[in-house]
């Protein structure tokens, strides 16, 4: 009976060792393990055995199946080993190959672009960067800015107003208290960007120079309107301005974005909140100026008028100064009789429109990929 366990056992590991899958092996645990292989039934047998013998055959078989145990076991975690090293051989992927077909990747909104890069031009002018809200008080967007009250920008068909029904209309004021004054208060989508000149100064101590690029509302909406905008409000005001240096920095910016032989010239206009004011034209780029293409037909862009106009600007009014009340955050204040500036603002949709020679205004606003992709 040994010689038949060595036998077995012999052989039982033979097979293992040639194993050549977790199947296999299975099989293998079967058929010299299982309930009625050989050897398990040999050990089941031992107590029938005459006594001298139980002891050396018992002892043999149980080191027998103890040993193909561990084997079957050994052989399974290597064929593990072997398959997982296979699999990830076989399934090797590199994902820094290109995809295949390539995906399209986004990109930026022509008017997101434009507004970066006229950031940078005024950046790289020594201005800074600020942002403010587009829910502004008739304070800011109007009254501190020398709107008249009967101005006509402040009509109700001009200017998208708020209803607040906390502020408008007041729960019944307690007796003998006068209603909040903040139901006297009303708010409107900003107009333009201007109603920051006033909050950066009220933030920040003279010499001040700053860019606020930001979304403005007004009720129009045709090929050249739309009821939301972008404009750049530019302000400096440090001591000796004169409309010599606006002039100089709108040149800078003229010739950044439309080209090094571009010229600009102010014509005279009125704004409640600069005086002088003045509009601001650019040099043609599509005629260089002179009107006329070379068959000699008129200009389209300019139509025939040499010069494009840009955005609105001028000194600041010093009225405007007064409007600024001084505190420790902008101390010593902006005293009219010694800080004079200039401001301007410009919008990003005119301006991407002149340079890139889009035609309605609404296209910023479709989002067709035909249109978007083209920039
Ligand atoms: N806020 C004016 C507008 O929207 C433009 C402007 C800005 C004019 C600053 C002068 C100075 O039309």
């Amino acid at each position: 009976m040994i010689e038949r366990i060595a036998e077995l056992r012999g052989q039982a590991e033979a097979e293992i060792a040639a194993a050549g899958s977790a199947e296999a092996l299975q099989e293998l645990r079967v058929r010299y393990l299982g309930r009625k292989a050989e050897l398990p039934q040999m050990l089941r047998g031992v107590a029938r055995l005459a006594p001298e013998l139980r002891g050396a055959v018992g002892k043999a078989a149980n080191q027998a199946r103890q040993a193909l145990d561990a084997l079957i076991e050994q052989r399974s975690s290597q064929l593990g080993g072997e398959e997982l090293h296979e699999r990830l051989r076989a399934d090797r992927v590199d994902v820094t190959l290109p995809g295949a077909p390539a995906q399209p990747v986004g990109r930026l909104h022509l008017l997101t672009t434009m507004r970066r890069e006229l950031e940078d031009i005024f950046l790289g002018l020594g201005f800074t960067v600020m942002e403010g809200p587009e829910i502004e008080s008739v304070h800011y967007n109007f009254d501190a800015l020398n709107h008249s009250p009967t101005h006509p920008a402040r009509a109700r068909t001009d200017t998208f107003y708020i209803a607040r029904p906390d502020l408008l209309a007041p729960s019944e004021p307690r007796p003998g208290q006068p209603p909040s004054p903040l139901a006297a208060e009303e708010l409107v989508l900003r107009t333009h960007t201007s109603p920051m000149q006033v909050r950066a100064m009220e933030a920040h101590p003279p010499p001040l120079y700053v860019v606020i690029p930001g979304r403005v509302y007004r009720p129009d909406s045709d090929a050249t309107h739309t009821p939301q905008f972008h404009q750049i409000e530019g302000l400096a005001v440090d001591e000796d301005i004169t409309l010599a240096d606006l002039k100089g920095t709108l040149l800078m910016f003229a010739r950044a974005v439309f080209g090094d032989r571009r010229d600009v010239r102010l014509r005279p206009h009125f704004f409640p909140f600069t005086e002088p004011s003045v509009e601001v034209d650019v040099s043609c780029f599509h005629c260089a100026g002179s009107g006329f293409l070379r068959d000699g037909a008129r200009c389209p862009l300019c139509k025939g008028e040499g010069w494009l106009e840009v955005l609105g600007a001028g000194e600041v009014d010093p009225n405007v100064y007064s409007h600024v009340p001084t505190s420790e955050a902008n101390a010593p204040g902006y005293d009219p009789e010694k800080v004079q500036g200039f401001a301007w603002g410009m919008g990003v949709e005119r301006i991407a429109m002149l340079k890139h020679g889009v035609p309605d205004l609404r296209l910023y606003y479709e989002n067709d990929l035909r249109f978007l992709e083209q920039f």
